[in-house]
């Protein structure tokens, strides 16, 4: 296997973008990842698109070619252009498969990108979409949404270790302190914990300011190997780690509700393949749908004891200037959540820390962050380890 590095990054603004069509919103991160990576789009030789459900929500399939047809790598160079889908992970698996890409030598600069275009169909085509990662035979057919199914994660994990409410809201309060300090991010505006506590009821104990919302963007990132890196940028950051995993796909399977295993393996094989420790991450960019899941990737990646992730929160441990910065972005409940985009949005936002690009909501001296990313309620998982090439 080849080292593999990260040389570009390229995000659209994320919300409601009435004005950008799915495609323009691809090309838009694309190129601006081209140009961050200083590479000719002639230069690629390989494409992976995380996408969701292009299908549900603009009546589209076939996203891959649309997307390089779009770029014009269809009808030049004729590149070999995959769709990856793993509902909320498919932007990371999109990275993995580019990663893999160039670890093997099979190609040399490949780019990995995500996109979603949620907002043009109404709100019960979009929770109905939604709803179709998780197991529609068992669980969506009796009524079940995310925002349930991570209640009953929430409930069970109150219960269980006794997390208060206001420890849960202190999640959303601070990825909205660090959404407001990004400038792509769907919500720039600090909340309070009253502002989590009387938002509306979504399905209890989850209100709507524990929710991630719903989002359009995409984003992108080039990679190639390690050794050639230099030859496009001064500011290369190496791939340490890409792993993933898997787990039943319906909540109900589980051994443990409020525990991720696929966050767990996924996690650990990361480590491992790093062959670092916990202590040695700055930041993390998490997979914090609802502020539930935030508490639980803290945990289950191994970052604390299980039930300890509330009072870590609490303690101001996660805050952007706290001992392990969690979701310095905004994460997908501030910066918000275009679905297919989200995974590679993540390594987007650990690159430009890593490079100290974060302007106004930068981790000082940060050398290595870490990426999850979650489809479903943790039937997949994919992690990133990243490190600051001198
Ligand atoms: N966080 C903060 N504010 C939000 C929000 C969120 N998650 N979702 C919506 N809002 C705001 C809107 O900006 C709007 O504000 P405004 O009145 O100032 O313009 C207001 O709340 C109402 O927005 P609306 O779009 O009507 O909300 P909604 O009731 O249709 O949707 C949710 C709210 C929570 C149901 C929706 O965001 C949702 O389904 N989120 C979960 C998405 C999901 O499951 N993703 C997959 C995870 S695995």
């Amino acid at each position: 296997m080849r080292e593999v590095a990260v040389i570009g990054v390229g995000l659209t603004t994320f919300g409601e973008k009435w004005d950008s069509s799915f495609r323009q919103m691809c090309v838009e991160a694309g190129i601006k990842a081209l140009e961050d990576a200083d590479v000719d789009g002639n230069q690629i030789d390989e494409m992976f698109v995380g996408n969701m459900s292009g299908g549900r929500f603009i009546l589209q399939e076939h996203i891959s070619a649309l997307i390089a047809d779009a770029v014009g790598l269809a009808s030049t160079r004729h590149i070999p252009a995959t769709r990856t889908e793993a509902a909320c992970a498919s932007g990371g698996l999109a990275f993995r498969q580019a990663y893999m890409s160039v670890a093997s030598g099979m190609s040399d600069v490949v780019i990995a990108a995500g996109v979603e275009k949620m907002t043009d169909v109404d709100g019960g085509v979009t929770t109905d979409a939604l709803a179709g990662a998780a197991d529609r035979e068992w669980e969506g057919i009796y009524g079940v949404t995310f925002p349930s199914l991570y209640a009953m994660i929430a409930r069970d994990y109150m219960h269980r270790y006794g997390l208060t409410r206001e420890q849960l809201a202190q999640v959303a309060v601070k990825n909205h302190y660090n959404g407001a300090r990004n400038p792509i991010a769907q919500f720039r505006k600090e909340i309070t914990i009253d502002t989590v506590l009387n938002s509306t009821l979504v399905a209890d104990p989850i209100r709507l300011m524990d929710c991630s919302p719903v989002t359009d963007g995409a984003a992108a990132v080039i990679l190639c190997p390690l050794e050639r890196a230099k030859e496009f940028t001064d500011s290369p950051v190496k791939v340490l780690a890409s792993t993933q995993a898997t787990d039943t796909i319906a909540l109900h399977d589980r051994r443990d509700i409020s525990t991720l295993d696929a966050t767990v393996a996924a996690g650990n094989r990361a480590f491992e393949m790093a062959k670092l420790e916990r202590k040695d991450i700055d930041l993390v960019e998490v997979h914090d749908c609802f502020t539930i899941a935030e508490l639980c990737a803290i945990e289950d990646l191994g970052f604390c004891e299980k039930g300890k992730a509330g009072i870590m929160t609490e303690e101001g441990e996660t805050a952007l200037c706290g001992r392990l910065p969690i979701n310095p972005s905004g994460g997908l409940k501030a910066c918000g959540h275009p679905v297919g985009a989200t995974g590679i949005k993540q390594v987007c936002e650990v690159v430009e820390q890593l490079r100290g690009e974060a302007t106004g909501r930068q981790v000082e001296g940060a050398e290595i962050g870490m990426t999850h990313n979650v489809g479903g309620t943790g039937a997949t998982v994919v992690t990133n380890i990243f490190r600051r090439v001198n």
